[in-house]
This record gives C-alpha cells, structure tokens and sequence, in this order.
C-alpha cells in the first residue's frame, strides 16, 4: 500500500474551496482503497502566522469537526494534530541541518508572507517549508495530494530528502511526489471571480462556509455576481463569474465542464443559479449539518484526536529512531554490541 501524507493548517472559516480544493480529495484517496492515508492538522505552521491561544484551540476543533463532518473517518484514515506527535518537530531539525538556506531563500511563499520587512520576519516562517518536509518525510510518505499554490514546497521536500540520502549515503527516504488535485482546484469568490474564495475576504458574502445553512448558501448564490449573458460556459478570462459558478457546479455533481456547458448553454444566469443552490444544498448539508454536531462535542474530537496521534506516533517513533542512528547520535540507555 502506498502511503498518503497530507496537511491542512488549522484556520477559522473552513469553506467550499478547502473542500473542493484539498478534502474532497482526501475522502477519495481514503475510499479508493489502495492507500494508506495519514491526514494531519498542522497547528505548528498556523503558529508562523498566529498567536492567539483562544483562536488556536478554537481553529484546531473546527477543523477537525470540518474534515470528519467531511467524510474522513478515523477507523480508515490516521487523523492527527501535529504537536501531539514530537517526531515532526525533531526530524524537522535533522532536515534543518541538511538543508541550504539557498534553497530556503527561493520559496515564494516566505517571500510574499514576510513582506517588505524581512528582518523582522520569524524564523519560524522561514523554516516552514522544512518541517513540511518533516512531516511528510516522518512516515516516509511517497504520495503528497496538495493544490497548486503547494508545488514549490513539494519540491523542496524531495529536494531535502535526496539531500538526506546523500549526506549520509543511505538510501532511506523515498522522494515524496505531489499529487495536484484536480478540477475546480481554484474556488473563486462570488463578488469577484478572478480573486480566490478566502477567509481573509472581508465579507463573507464571497465564500461559502462549511457552517452555513441552507437559506444562507441559498442567499450567497442569488447574490453571487453575475453578467447578463444568456447561457452559461466555460470562459474564466472574459466571463471569471459565470465559469467560477459552473466549475464549482461541475465539481459538486462530479460531471465535466464541458457536458454541462451543453446542458446551460440557452439557461439563463438566474435559472442557472437555482439548478446550483439546489445543487449546493444537497451537497452541503448534511456536511453542515454533521460539522455543528461535532463542534458541540468537543471530548468527542478530543478521543478521535488522542486515538489518531498514538496511531501516527507508532509510524513516526520508529522512523525518528533509524535517522537518529544514521546521524549517529546515541541512544539513550543502549549499549553498543
Ligand atoms: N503548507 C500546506 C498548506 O498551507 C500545509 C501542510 C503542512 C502540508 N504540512 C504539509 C501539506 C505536508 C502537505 C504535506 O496547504
């Protein structure tokens, strides 16, 4: 079985983009049957760019409620919060020390979130891409789904783990490959569809939320922008509203673009907008649905919790204890023979 690693930083506001984008796929890797999947909330990335307990705690529960309201499910997938699981942080260090910062001053991530202020950037942001690696590298996980805007941090961990191997003259880690997920990978905002659906939009009319309800998902679709074309198709350079609409529309049913461009090719935008707020309602929720259940059973996340880290921790532990004999640090208590 080929192991699956991925992440997803615990952040308030999980919507249809982190679903369709990142933990649709999930769910399928999980069900296909040929995967091992190991899926982790990584609260120490959200550190690089937060610092408020309150919001923190909250963030991690919901997007743990998020992922299981979702569909990944304990019993299939290892489902985890990076800090309860020590192996990250410490390979995180042994990388550290076989990555160049060369390497590290290419990443266009750092770049862009460290602003024009770089001294005053943490070094916490600068490393982020190295327990990246670690992550995926503690459970020498060979297959890594992630969207587009993760292909240059994917490349760093294979880069990191050749760099590993070499070092050492071991061949012990495998070169992780991304696996970018596919169609309507890129949820746009509703008020405007050349920008990315985001939390960080002020107004909440441009997402659509794995909280809201249906009357809420309802209004969000009438209000959507729209232009007064007849027909609905394909064009994100002349028409970014009306393909933003039908990408998502083609994503939820699972049907391709250009099959339902046929269908909507005399439909009006109006009618258009109704066939995908039912659409969306049927999608949507019974995941909404699931989610509020979860959120109001906080010890209920906290066992699936303690349960997945001590799986993770048992794949991770023995990982940890070959790289720490090939760097050659001691062990503990054990005497050489
Ligand atoms: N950096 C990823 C993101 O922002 C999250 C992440 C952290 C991740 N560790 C990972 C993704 C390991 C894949 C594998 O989306």
């Amino acid at each position: 079985m080929q192991r699956v690693f991925s992440g997803i930083q615990p952040t308030h506001g999980i919507h249809l983009g982190n679903y369709l984008g990142a933990i649709r796929h999930w769910v399928r890797l999980q069900e296909d049957g040929r995967y091992e999947c190991i899926y982790c909330i990584v609260d120490q990335h959200a550190l690089t760019a937060l610092h408020d307990r309150r919001a923190m705690t909250d963030n991690t529960y919901e997007v743990a409620a998020a992922l299981l309201a979702c569909g990944i499910d304990p019993a299939k997938s290892v489902l985890f919060v990076q800090s309860h699981v020590p192996a990250h942080a410490q390979l995180h260090w042994v990388l550290a020390c076989v990555t160049p910062i060369g390497w590290l001053n290419r990443m266009t991530q750092f770049k862009e979130k460290a602003g024009r202020d770089r001294e005053r950037a943490p070094l916490g942001l600068y490393a982020y891409p190295v327990l990246q690696a670690a992550d995926i590298l503690a459970y020498r996980a060979v297959l890594v789904p992630v969207g587009e805007d993760q292909k240059q941090h994917l490349e760093l961990s294979r880069d990191i783990a050749g760099s590993f191997n070499r070092k050492f003259g071991v061949d012990f880690f495998p070169l992780p490959e991304p696996l970018i997920t596919g169609e309507a990978t890129r949820v746009m905002s509703l008020r405007d569809g050349r920008r990315k659906m985001s939390k960080s939009d002020p107004s909440d009319m441009s997402r659509i939320n794995l909280t809201d309800d249906a009357d809420r998902i309802a209004l969000k679709i009438r209000r959507a922008k729209s232009d007064s074309i007849r027909g609905i198709w394909y064009d994100p350079e002349n028409r970014p509203e009306a393909s933003n609409l039908l990408a998502i529309y083609a994503a939820l049913a699972e049907r391709p673009v250009a099959e339902l461009e046929a269908e909507f090719r005399d439909t009006l935008f109006a009618d258009f907008k109704t066939r995908l707020t039912e659409l969306m309602v049927e999608k949507l929720a019974p995941i909404t649905r699931r989610m509020r259940e979860y959120l109001a059973d906080r010890p209920h996340l906290d066992r699936v919790l303690a349960e997945g880290a001590e799986r993770a921790r048992a794949i991770a532990t023995p990982i940890l204890e070959e790289v720490y004999d090939i760097v050659g640090f001691l062990r503990p208590g054990r005497r050489e023979t």
